[in-house]
């Protein structure tokens, strides 16, 4: 357990971020993946002003969430915005992607989207692509020499895969700034898999994606005046009744610490995660208002040692 600091660097860059950003995925995303509550731009809206109004800089998008919608929607609030805020954006290595060129045509229509002249974090969205790793990352460093991009991470990169990204980087004078992977109280891999260890040893910040488990750590689903599962969610395992069940004690855990502390589940949740480590910042998803003022409120506190092992012990036990 780290002292938890509530603005932090991305990696070794200068880029500098409140520890909870805002993950954007669903922002206009009326493709299937779009699950739960409905909600519409206005209400995107708001949660950026809400989030800027809480003291949250960071907000992640990526070229592919609801193909450009997004980033579109995002880059119009971040101009009306009356302060800075720092943006992540992705490269997606889809199939058809076959010259190192792509990166940069597909760079040039983020930026057009976001109505930017550069963005301040560019990542490779997954690490399969049928261009060269080396030639990804050139074009990457390429990306930071224009001045088209300030800094560079990487997502879904195990720990080999982070340090080829790191290491070619470095040939071309840039350093890797972050890797964005699934992390939470609910999926712990990055813990047990390398990747939370070769950040520290690269100073690569580890961008927790999902960090509420795609809403589960609110403790909305669970006890009485549950939310009722929809959408997509219902063919999700972990939100069915046995899934559900599963989880209820580390639920029950959350929700007990929240009450002593007259905090949400969720706010217990994200700062759980910030106090693992001071290289960890979170995204959680928020589509409203009072999802992103809630959010927020994970900073300006910090759990007790011993509150932290009791979430570490109940989810552990999952
Ligand atoms: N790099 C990658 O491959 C990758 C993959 C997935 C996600 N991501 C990034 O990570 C971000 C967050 O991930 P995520 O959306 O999958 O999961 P999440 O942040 O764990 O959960 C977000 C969902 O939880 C609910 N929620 C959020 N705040 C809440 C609050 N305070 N109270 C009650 N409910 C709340 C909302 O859904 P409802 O309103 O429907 O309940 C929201 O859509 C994405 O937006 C994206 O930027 C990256």
């Amino acid at each position: 357990m780290v002292l938890q600091t509530d603005i932090r660097h991305i990696g070794g860059s200068t880029l500098e971020v409140s520890a909870v950003g805002v993950g954007t995925w669903q922002w206009g995303d009326t493709s299937i993946w779009q699950y739960g509550q409905s909600y519409g731009t206005q209400d995107v809206d708001d949660a950026f002003k809400a989030s800027l109004e809480a003291g949250i800089n960071f907000f992640d998008t990526a070229e592919v969430y609801g193909r450009g919608l997004s980033e579109t929607l995002l880059g119009k609030a971040a101009r009306k915005a009356n302060s800075p805020v720092v943006i992540a954006t992705k490269y997606a290595p889809l199939p058809m992607r076959l010259k190192p060129a792509e990166v940069e045509k597909a760079l040039e229509a983020s930026l057009n989207r976001l109505g930017l002249s550069s963005v301040d974090l560019y990542q490779v969205h997954w690490p399969y692509s049928l261009i060269q790793q080396e030639d990804l990352m050139v074009a990457l460093s390429g990306a930071v020499k224009l001045g088209k991009a300030k800094a560079v991470g990487v997502s879904n990169y195990n720990a080999a895969q982070l340090e080829r990204a790191a290491n070619l980087l470095e040939k071309y004078g840039v350093k890797l700034a972050s890797n964005q992977v699934q992390y939470s109280l609910l999926h712990r891999k990055p813990e047990k898999n390398g990747v939370l260890e070769a950040c520290r040893r690269l100073n690569v910040s580890l961008i927790a994606y999902s960090p509420l488990a795609q809403g589960l750590l609110t403790g909305k689903y669970s006890g009485q005046g549950a939310t009722e599962v929809s959408g997509l969610r219902r063919f999700m395992p972990n939100f069915r009744t046995k899934g559900l069940a599963k989880i209820e004690p580390l639920i029950k855990e959350l929700k007990s610490i929240a009450a002593e502390r007259e905090k949400t589940p969720a706010q217990v949740a994200l700062n759980w995660l910030l106090s693992r480590d001071k290289l960890v910042l979170v995204i959680p998803g928020a589509k409203n208002a009072k999802q992103a003022t809630q959010n927020a409120g994970a900073l300006g506190w910090q759990l007790t040692e011993r509150e932290f092992a009791r979430l570490d012990k109940a989810s552990a036990a999952i």
